[in-house]
């Protein structure tokens, strides 16, 4: 008998979670997700192998030493592990299995264009990753096995790192909070968090849901560029010059133009642009992969259409944004594309109730390219 799809449930209304909890203090919810069978560690394994996949393996144990092979792997790699203290981290799994992603709608208590991707990881006995912090929310969701999480002191980039070239670890933790997670348990991080994980058998399967947190220093370089890429080259020019009686500085009034023509390319449209391009730009693009349909109708046969896992959708007004891409949207699209932006996973009662003739073509077309697949 099939599972059902992954879920999980906040143990608390929404509104108190945000407001006691969200990017605050951890949470531990016993038992709130189900339906984390699949995949197992074989197909975790596999998709780890698979070209695009950005996979690596972190050995060591206690007080290290600790080593990172960063993919792409080959399936030698694990004929060298031992049989404990190892961990398999495979990134963007939701983008490439979509039954995976469908977990994502249970973050919609949040926006979408806030969340990132689900990690996984595979661990034998004894394995972690070793203490550290990450700069973003995370919901570590225990899929099969047993971890042990120990949680320490808030942390940033000024707190003292072990001499690990490739690996970020903290050199010292202290143990605040320790939580045995068993499947189903759910260990919520606000960023800056130090914790440590330990595999307590060798079945252990964490999914990390990432949440996507915009780098300013990135976005204005994303915003430069979108500015840049339309605009025209012009050059600073003075006719009407007069004599200068001190050349040796830079004039108030020649430093005003040159400084007015530079940021006078900061176009209002192109930021807007840039900023949605990039919210709705997939963290990896996994579109060459199929959708695992099968799976997915054997656990829920309501499903009529599925968004690929690897779909990012955001509305702006009359467009909407599709990885990275701005499509204009006529009133009788607007409400098909509203329901395919909100949710992953669509009923037929739903689509009817929202499908025009321009809808249906819209859809047909995305469907073609594999934004979306019918089941
Ligand atoms: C893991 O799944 O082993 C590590 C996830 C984390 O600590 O962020
Ligand atoms: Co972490």
């Amino acid at each position: 008998m099939p599972s059902s799809l992954p879920e999980f449930v906040l143990p608390m209304p929404a509104e108190d979670f945000l407001r006691e909890y969200w990017q605050k203090q951890p949470l531990f919810m016993p038992a709130a997700a189900s339906g984390l069978d699949s995949p197992d560690a074989d197909t975790l394994a596999g998709l780890a192998l698979e070209d695009g996949v950005e996979a690596r393996i972190i050995e060591g144990a206690g007080n290290g030493p600790w080593s990172l092979t960063q993919g792409p792997l080959e399936e030698t790699v694990f004929d060298g592990l031992g049989e404990e203290n190892w961990t398999l981290l495979v990134q963007s799994v939701d983008h490439f299995l979509t039954e995976t992603s469908l977990l994502l709608d249970c973050f919609n208590f949040l926006p979408n264009w806030r969340l990132e991707d689900i990690m996984m990881s595979y661990a034998t006995r004894g394995g972690s990753v070793g203490p550290h912090f990450d700069r973003y929310d995370v919901f570590l969701i225990q899929a099969s096995g047993t971890r042990r999480w120990q949680i320490g002191q808030v942390s940033d980039d000024n707190s003292p790192r072990q001499p690990h070239p490739d690996l970020k670890l903290l050199s010292e933790m202290a143990v605040e909070e320790e939580f045995v997670a068993r499947p189903g348990d759910v260990l919520y991080l606000p960023p800056g968090v130090a914790h440590h994980g330990v595999a307590e058998d060798s079945d252990c399967i964490t999914w990390s849901v990432g949440f996507r947190a915009p780098d300013y220093q990135m976005l204005m370089a994303e915003i430069a560029g979108e500015c840049l890429a339309e605009a025209d080259s012009e050059l600073f020019s003075d006719p009407q010059r007069t004599i200068t009686d001190n050349p040796a500085v830079l004039a108030d009034a020649d430093r005003q133009q040159l400084v007015r023509g530079a940021l006078d390319l900061l176009n209002p449209e192109a930021i807007e642009r840039a900023v949605y391009r990039w919210l709705s730009t997939p963290r990896q693009d996994g579109l060459e992969f199929a959708v695992d349909d099968h799976h997915i109708r054997m656990r829920d046969g309501q499903i009529a259409l599925v968004r690929h896992g690897s779909t990012r959708l955001l509305m702006q007004g009359n467009r909407v944004w599709l990885n990275g891409e701005a499509h204009s949207l006529t009133e009788k699209q607007r409400p098909l594309v509203h329901l395919l932006a909100s949710q992953r996973r669509y009923t037929q009662h739903e689509l009817e109730a929202v499908m025009t003739d321009t809808a249906q073509e819209l859809l047909h077309e995305w469907i073609e390219q594999g934004y979306f697949a019918p089941l």
